[in-house]
């Protein structure tokens, strides 16, 4: 039921600033009040309030180009409007199925003053937990190609704090350990940026519905004043645009709490509803794959002695899938292309030809006997040309087949893709070189996305595009990497320090699902390596980084070795009704009870950082006056994930029921599970 309430009244009752069509909107509780001016050289700016004290203090918007001259100065307002929304809407799956939006709008409109065509409406959304706002460009039909070098949004954070930040325009895309550090202390950083201010109010810049422009990259210019920073383009300008067109989302998370941070859906409901129709195809599950083999070097991706994708082997993965419920099955390597230099590269990869000694069409069909279904993947070596080309033969066979997910690729260093220099003629003569994040790649994930749906594959990019919600409108891409995942802890002891998951939590994860990639029991890597990880926190990942496909990444003989992990492993749901942040602090630890989407069943569980603590958790989420029986799996005693004491688990059993509390030890680099099953 959709309710659309105007806010007028609301509007007019607010005190107008400076220029008599100014306009200020509020949050519908109240809290946050957002102005939207231009100053006396006419540059348009807007200002965040939030409980009456400064928060983004005046932030100037506008753009510069390649072709004409910059709009950031004489502009006035020409006009206003406004709206409001209160509506709930249905997820096909994800961390909650109903999300609530509601939000007042403020449009307003910006010409330049010499009477020239040129301007922008700026419409801005303000809810009680964040903003968001667009630049919206209307036709011109002198000058209909819009040449964006770049955009000039400011974000001028008024109150000291901490920020925690990965650096942008670095080679290796979104994939570092993130730094922790004074706002001042920011270079250039990718979103989402986390931040938290002295009074205790937490942010989080962000993007939504990055469309056919580039992504937005955050440059602190000096003291806590950032400006955006486009991903650079092979073109020169960093966005060409045909016609009347907008921007994405720029969006700011608003909370009292990292728990208002991470329950908090801006973004999703910045990006437009779902286009794809009934997706019930896709099923949120679990899976195993030919994968952590060959990240470990034990096996290869190119043909060979140690070939990790083989048909026996795969039979195996299969049964093993079959015997203990996951319905996936992952297999890398199966195709030509690796054999010679892949990195960066990717000009002999097939994505319909398969090495001869992997049977696809009889894998595909021994899966199907047996209720499972292979995951495909397509590893491009960041070479677009090369997959576009391929991109409608390689989905067809997979929706054939019945792979209906696939995993795809594109390792290359930052600015490494590899496009064509004719934007959609292909194959292609001369390439040029495109960003992960540039206008470029981000209509290519598009062409995957909708060429996938097509044939009811589901996609799962690896160095990929940041998430910026479009889930929403394409609940086809279920997840993606875009930061770095488990696969680093196998190339050296503790690689991913022990605060990098608690970290990702209220950073990465607020973009959206990642495909993680937890569950390696072993709790080791390449040469016997060791995670900085406890065993119980490889079970608590599965609570702490939300996907709708979770992988159990260890070889199938260190899955079976420990039957009871597997038994965690085996019933948790990737998909939820509810999903809520019970305990945590940002980069320290985290917490979540989290509703079974298809039962009564709850789980609770998270990870922790370096810091042993012992963390009290309330069962309130429960339904009143019911039993639940409350299966855990924790820490044992003395674990560390310093030590062999990483392998240390304890089991537990008891009952409990809303309004009753419990007091769990987390091991330092550890975590834990529970399963809450309601009693009759
Ligand atoms: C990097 C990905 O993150 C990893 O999962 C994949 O196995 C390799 N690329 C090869 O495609
Ligand atoms: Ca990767």
């Amino acid at each position: 039921m959709t309710i659309r309430l105007f806010a007028a009244a609301l509007l007019a009752a607010t005190a107008l600033p400076a220029s008599a069509l100014a306009g200020t909107v509020a949050s519908p509780d109240g809290r946050i009040s957002v102005t939207v001016d231009a100053d006396e050289e006419g540059k348009p700016f807007y200002e965040v309030m939030r409980d009456g004290k400064v928060l983004i203090a005046r932030s100037q918007l506008g753009f510069n180009f390649t072709d004409e001259d910059p709009l950031r100065r004489n502009l006035a307002i020409t006009g206003e409007t406004t709206d409001s929304a209160d509506t709930r809407w249905e997820q096909p799956w994800g961390e909650r199925q109903f999300v609530t939006d509601r939000h007042n709008e403020l449009a307003v409109t910006f010409a330049e003053k010499d009477d020239t065509p040129r301007g922008f409406t700026l419409r801005m959304r303000v809810f009680d937990d964040g903003i968001g706002f667009r630049y919206e460009f209307a036709d011109r039909a002198d000058h209909p190609v819009t040449n964006i070098a770049e955009e000039l949004t400011e974000f001028t954070i008024a109150p000291e704090g901490t920020a925690w930040w990965i650096p942008a325009g670095d080679w290796n895309r979104y994939e570092y350990l993130y730094s922790n550090t004074p706002i001042e202390g920011v270079s250039m950083a990718h979103t989402p940026i986390t931040m938290r201010l002295e009074d205790g109010t937490h942010l989080s810049f962000h993007e939504a519905a990055l469309v056919d422009y580039s992504g937005m990259w955050l440059q602190r210019l000096q003291d806590r004043r950032f400006r955006a920073h486009l991903a650079p383009s092979s073109r020169g300008a960093k966005v060409v645009r045909t016609g009347a067109f907008h921007t994405p989302w720029r969006s700011i998370r608003i909370a009292d709490d990292a728990a208002g941070l991470v329950e908090n859906d801006l973004e999703l409901n910045l990006n437009e509803p779902n286009k794809l129709g009934d997706v019930s195809w896709f099923e949120p599950a679990k899976y195993i794959g030919i994968w952590w083999g060959m990240i470990s070097n034990r096996w290869t991706w190119a043909q060979g002695d140690r070939h990790g994708a083989t048909t026996e082997r795969t039979k195996d993965y299969i049964d093993f899938a079959a015997k203990n419920g996951f319905r996936g099955v992952l297999v890398e390597g199966w195709d030509y292309g690796w054999d010679g230099i892949w990195f960066g590269n990717g000009r002999d990869f097939s994505f319909t030809k398969a090495y001869p000694d992997f049977d696809l069409e009889g894998l595909a069909a021994y899966a199907k006997e047996k209720g499972v279904h292979l995951i495909g993947h397509h590893e491009t070596g960041g070479n677009i040309a090369n997959y576009e080309a391929q991109l409608a033969d390689a989905m067809a066979l997979y929706g054939r087949l019945g792979v209906d997910v696939v995993k795809t690729g594109y390792v290359a260093d930052a600015g490494g893709i590899i496009s064509c220099n004719a934007d959609i003629a292909l194959p292609c003569e001369g390439q040029v070189m495109e960003w992960h994040d540039g206008q470029r790649q981000v209509q290519h994930h598009l062409r995957v996305v909708e060429e996938a749906a097509k044939n009811r594959v589901a996609v799962n990019p690896h160095e990929p595009v940041k998430d910026t919600g479009l889930r929403r409108t394409y609940p086809n891409w279920v997840a993606r990497e875009g930061a770095r995942g488990m696969e680093y802890n196998a190339w050296g002891p503790f690689n991913n320090g022990p605060d990098h998951e608690p970290t990702l939590v209220y950073t990465r994860m607020l973009a959206g699902p990642m495909d993680f990639t937890p569950g390696v029991l072993s709790l080791k890597g390449d040469k016997d390596v060791p995670l900085a990880s406890t065993l119980a926190k490889q079970l608590g990942l599965y609570l702490a980084i939300y996907s709708p496909i979770q992988m159990a990444a260890d070889f199938i003989e260190s899955l079976a070795e420990h039957p009871r992990e597997l038994e965690f492993i085996r019933a948790v749901p990737a998909d939820w009704a509810e999903s809520h942040l019970i305990a945590g602090e940002v980069g320290d630890y985290a917490i979540f009870a989290r509703k079974d989407r298809n039962s009564e069943d709850w789980y609770v569980g998270g990870v922790n950082d370096a810091t042993a603590r012992e963390v009290a958790l309330d069962f309130d989420f429960l339904t009143p006056g019911k039993m639940y029986k409350a299966t855990i799996w924790k820490d044992g005693e003395g674990a560390t994930y310093e030590t062999e004491a990483r392998h240390r688990i304890a089991y537990d059993n008891r009952t409990v029921k809303a309004g009753d509390s419990m007091s769990i030890w987390l091991a330092p680099g550890g975590g834990a599970a529970i399963r809450l099953q309601p009693l009759d």
